[in-house]
């Protein structure tokens, strides 16, 4: 049997006559990744702020490791580490000092903190910049800093309010790889993210926020099958192309205006080039040719039938 690290049921949160949370229904395992994805102004970062006692729901109950957040605030917050979306790091100290003061605001011995501190600042590669003041590292490192004070106390729940957002690739692929590390260790992590990609890599269930609703809930498989897949996109000079084109591959569609079609496909380099080679055997000339993977605005359109998935953010 497994454990529910945290369960929500029926949240609920308005700010003055806006609603924001509209009845929220969650329950994670213990040792998983769940990932709450939406758009800005979803409500990610205000159910984050209710799961961690932050702000005070309207209505529903939520436990967190077995707390209840409204009645046992202190037992919930001895569990669970927070990174919130704009980093908690002190700037005027050194990446080293701030660990430090974490360590010594969850009263670690002097010896026990400096042991913390030092590993930490390993596992993050940070050594080499420990004795730098915070004020000159890079948005990855600063992402990185913040990620080992939140791990000083060993929380078994840990809550990322979009670690990624505004991260070059390479700092969001370390940032992914501490995340699995963490989970491997058996650490249960709330993850929010804007990304479907971020989502599909790493959790082992997805929430669909928006407007303050869960608009679909399940593992990445059972979410990618309800919104359409990627699609290669060609366009041609002429109809004449665009028939021969349409005759052998009969899953496309055709856009006769703009002389495309679009052709369902995983994006992979062995299906593009055997597409492409395909129509090289036929002498089909294609004019222009882009490869379409889905996006969050993909899995707006297929589950609420709206595009824009800005939220007056
Ligand atoms: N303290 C607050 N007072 C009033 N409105 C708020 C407050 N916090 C958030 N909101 C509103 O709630 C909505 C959801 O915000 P938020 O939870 O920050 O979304 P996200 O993190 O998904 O971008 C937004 O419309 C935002 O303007
Ligand atoms: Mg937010």
């Amino acid at each position: 049997m497994t454990s529910s690290a945290i369960t929500a049921s029926g949240l609920r949160k308005a700010y003055k006559d806006k609603v924001v949370l509209d009845g929220i229904d969650l329950d994670i395992a213990a040792g998983t990744i769940f990932s709450l994805l939406g758009p800005n102004g979803a409500g990610k970062t205000t159910t984050v702020n209710v799961l961690t006692t932050l702000t005070k729901a309207d209505g529903g109950t939520v436990r967190v490791a077995g707390h209840d957040v409204a009645t046992e605030t202190r037992a919930v917050r001895a569990a669970i580490g927070v990174t919130g979306q704009f980093a908690a790091v002190d700037e005027l100290l050194t990446g080293q000092e701030n660990l430090q003061l974490m360590a010594d605001l969850k009263r670690l011995g002097s010896g026990e903190g400096k042991r913390v501190v030092t590993d930490l600042l390993e596992r993050f590669d940070l050594t080499e910049s420990a004795r730098k003041m915070a004020s000159t590292y890079s948005g990855g490192m600063r992402r990185k800093l913040d990620l080992a004070m939140t791990l000083v106390g060993r929380p078994r729940i840990i809550f990322l309010d979009e670690p990624t957002t505004g991260l070059d690739p390479r700092s969001r692929r370390t940032m992914w790889d501490i995340i699995r590390q963490l989970v491997a260790e058996g650490v249960t992590i709330f993850l929010t993210t804007q990304y479907l990609e971020e989502a599909d890599r790493l959790a082992d269930r997805i929430a669909v926020l928006d407007q303050g609703r869960l608009v679909a809930q399940g593992t990445p498989a059972e979410l990618k099958r309800q919104i359409p897949g990627g699609h290669v996109r060609l366009r041609f000079a002429g109809e004449l192309e665009l028939d021969a084109a349409a005759r052998i591959l009969p899953d496309s569609t055709r856009d006769d205006e703009d002389l495309i079609l679009r052709v369902p496909s995983d994006g992979g380099a062995n299906s593009l080039r055997a597409l492409l080679a395909r129509l090289d055997e036929l002498s089909i000339e294609v004019e222009e040719f882009s490869v379409h993977t889905p996006d969050l605005d993909d899995v707006f359109l297929a589950l609420t039938g709206r595009t824009n998935t800005k939220v007056n953010a």
